[in-house]
């Protein structure tokens, strides 16, 4: 296969691929603007900083910074190579793919891995098809056989090796397999055995519907009871979950999780409509976990057994949750009949049941509370007393003052002061909480944090992309006469500009140990006017404004001057508006690395500023792409009207005159300057001070060289 033919391929799977719906595995998209929004699937995000923009077939975080398409999109989150994405989406969109033309080294270990898994899911599910004792044992669990056809649960014979046989006379790479815990070493001789004997096999699926790994449950009551998958390139149990790649279309739903306890748990309620089912596999909830769904919900439901192993994680669960501190979420607790598990509710056949559990599920501080009052005997003064002693902790968890009163109110019964005087009684809680929060503070702080541990910050990863504002700064051979603007130095995080050091310099080394800003800092107003007028300029009501009323050289970053400069040549459409896939495809024309802005006349004319920025056809596309796409965060915060868009025009001209100035004054700042150099700085100065910004002067944006 030729790099043309998988350029083919790529371009017809990009057009048979909806980005929405494969990120919507990952994330829930609300529709907003032009495209999407929703918490971010590369990072701990607390509030929507994620948006995909279908028409520019593109993602991107305005937070990390993480953006592509749709196929570095499954490239990054299930870590593979282009062709193996190319694959996975090639195979979704059912556009034929051969990948055989590859030489081995480009399939990678992984890929191996899931075909040796996929090998293994074929093997135990004929097996299963030829048992009789599989069969009957799936009767007794009341799984349906549409149910084991739907999740491939397959059956591990009781051999010592037909698995092992089987691979070997496909000459597969045993050993890989025994990687993966489908094969185990024999111990006295060379060569391998199976690793599951005599189970029924539950392939645990990735969001693609690849077998990454194995449950397998004993038959009979042999130990252990279920033989998970080890560790493995493809098999991270801290971040896989049970069920989600059945429970997908149901999550895309308002319907929130329900965090079932096992394999059967989720089984059972998927064969009983309760889609929206997914487990752990066998380990506490981890943050990882709530991470990846928080995504789709941020309401989760946890469905444990009511043991002491149950509550304690669900409490965990619970920790977990709260700690994201995502904007809204919120852990709610299933209650079942004492004894009774999902399975168990759902074998009877009581559906009804069930959902009632999950209709009437409380949130964690109720479940908390409730469980205090049902262990202790509240018809008595010592039993209250207990149970209140109990309660505080719980809600000293509780941050919002308004839900803690509300709460307080619920268990002042419990007080021994509640039937003298009621308020003295609620006054007598709240103290205690607040104590106890104190005096758990006092505690937290008796530790070590971890930072302290290790004897500083620890390393933060580098910047995932690089601050995209540039400001204007005079070169070296500044002539205050004829204003010689240049792109220089980048702004820092806290929108400085740096200095100190001349141009062409390396920076100095960095002197404190503060850990590196990670992600996009925070956009000054001139770039968000910039923005907004640019915005502005690309819609039919607010077109001619703009270009009648801004002045093209007013504008905060060279990429903007140009932006503006390719909108006004750019046709508009029926509606009077610019399509930005126009824009992008007209400048994407241009030869890659040739630099549009050199010499062309909207910045080489005399202008007040001769404009020498150039950019490149890569970055104006990245801007363009920006200033376009759905982000709150990149305007000002402002309805568009003919005050916002004089409001940004004046914002501009500022900036332009306080950068002006700080140029003189740095310029006047030199030792080798004549005093006639100094004095004409010095006019100059004070001409820029007095200079009064007057009305908006009437000027016209221009456009760029023809293509
Ligand atoms: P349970 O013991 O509750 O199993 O463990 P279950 O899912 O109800 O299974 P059945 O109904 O008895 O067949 C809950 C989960 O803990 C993990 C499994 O993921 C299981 O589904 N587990 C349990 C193990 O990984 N290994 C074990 O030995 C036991
Ligand atoms: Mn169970």
């Amino acid at each position: 296969m030729s790099i043309q033919d998988i350029q083919r391929v790529k371009e017809e799977v990009r057009a048979r691929t909806d980005i929405v719906s494969v990120i919507s595995d990952y994330t829930r998209l609300k529709p907003s603007g032009k495209g999407f929004t929703g918490l971010c699937p590369f990072h701990a995000d607390k509030t929507p900083s994620f948006s995909v923009t279908p028409a520019f077939q593109s993602y991107r975080c305005w937070a990390c910074g993480e953006k592509g398409d749709v196929f570095t999109f499954v490239q990054k989150k299930e870590n593979l190579s282009f062709i193996e994405a190319l694959e996975v989406l090639a195979r979704k969109a059912g556009v034929p793919f051969d990948r055989s033309g590859f030489s081995s080294e480009q399939i990678s270990e992984r890929q191996e891995m899931l075909e040796l898994n996929s090998i293994a899911t074929g093997f135990f599910l004929d097996r299963f098809a030829r048992s009789q004792s599989a069969l009957d044992y799936l009767n007794s669990r009341s799984i349906l056989k549409q149910t084991q056809d739907h999740f491939d649960i397959g059956y591990a014979p009781a051999e010592w090796d037909a698995l092992a046989n089987h691979l070997a006379k496909r000459h597969s790479n045993l050993a890989l397999a025994a990687k993966i815990g489908l094969l185990r070493e024999r111990k006295e001789s060379s060569g391998y055995v199976d690793y599951y004997r005599n189970r029924l096999m539950f392939p645990i699926h990735d969001l693609h519907g690849n077998v990454v790994g194995f449950g397998g449950r004993a038959m009979g009551d042999e130990q252990p009871k279920y033989l998970n998958s080890p560790q493995s390139d493809v098999f991270n149990k801290s971040h896989l979950l049970y069920g989600l790649y059945f429970a997908r279309q149901s999550l895309r739903t308002e319907i929130p999780p329900v965090f079932v306890e096992g394999y059967t748990d989720v089984v059972t309620a998927h064969q009983a409509g309760f889609e929206q089912c997914i487990a752990t596999l066998g380990t506490a909830m981890t943050e990882d976990h709530a991470q990846i769904l928080v995504r789709y919900s941020k309401r989760v439901i946890l469905c444990y057994d009511g043991d002491s192993a149950g509550i304690k994680a669900t409490l965990k669960g619970a920790e977990i949750w709260e700690q994201m501190k995502v904007e809204g979420a919120e852990l709610l607790v299933a209650r079942l009949p004492a004894g009774d598990d999902p399975d168990s509710i759902l074998k009877r056949g009581d559906s009804a049941g069930f959902q009632r559990a999950l209709d009437e599920a409380v949130p964690r501080i109720e479940y908390q509370i409730e469980s205090a009052l049902r262990t202790n005997d509240t018809s008595i003064e010592s039993g209250r007393a207990s149970a209140l002693s109990e309660i505080v902790p719980v809600l000293a968890t509780i941050r919002k003052r308004s839900v803690l009163d509300r709460y307080v109110q619920r268990v002042a019964r419990l007080h021994e002061m509640y039937n003298f005087n009621v308020n003295r009684a609620l006054e007598s809680i709240l103290a205690d909480v607040q104590e106890y929060r104190a005096r758990s503070a006092q505690r937290t702080r008796g530790y070590k944090t971890v930072e302290e541990q290790n004897g500083g910050p620890l390393e933060q990863p580098p910047t995932v992309r690089p601050p995209i504002n540039r400001t204007l700064r005079a070169t070296e051979g500044f002539n205050p006469n004829t204003t010689n603007w240049q792109r220089a130095g980048e702004r820092n995080t806290t929108g400085e500009f740096k200095r100190g050091y001349k141009r062409n310099e390396p920076a100095p080394p960095p002197s404190d140990r503060t850990p590196p800003h990670v992600g996009i800092p925070a956009l000054s107003a001139a770039d968000k006017a910039e923005r907004t007028l640019l915005r502005a300029l690309m819609t039919a009501d607010w077109h001619r404004v703009v270009a009648d009323n801004m002045q093209g050289y007013l504008f905060a970053s060279a990429e903007g001057r140009e932006m503006a400069a390719w909108i006004i040549s750019t046709p508009r459409g029926e509606d009077g508006a610019v399509d930005p896939m126009q824009l992008l495809s007209r400048i994407e024309l241009m030869p890659n690395r040739v630099n549009i802005g050199e010499g062309h006349p909207s910045t080489s004319n005399a202008d007040p500023a001769h404009l020498a920025g150039s950019v490149s056809v890569a970055r104006l596309s990245d801007y363009i792409r920006e200033v376009v796409e759905e982000s709150t965060s990149n305007l000002l915060n402002e309805p568009l009207n003919e005050a916002t868009i004089s409001g940004c025009i004046r914002r501009l001209r500022d900036h332009r005159e306080m950068l002006a100035i700080r140029e003189i004054k740095d310029y006047l700042l030199r030792v080798d300057l004549t005093v006639d150099q100094r004095s004409d700085a010095l006019r100059r100065l004070s001409e820029l001070m007095r200079t009064q910004r007057g009305s908006i002067e009437s000027g016209k944006l221009s456009p760029p060289d023809a293509v």
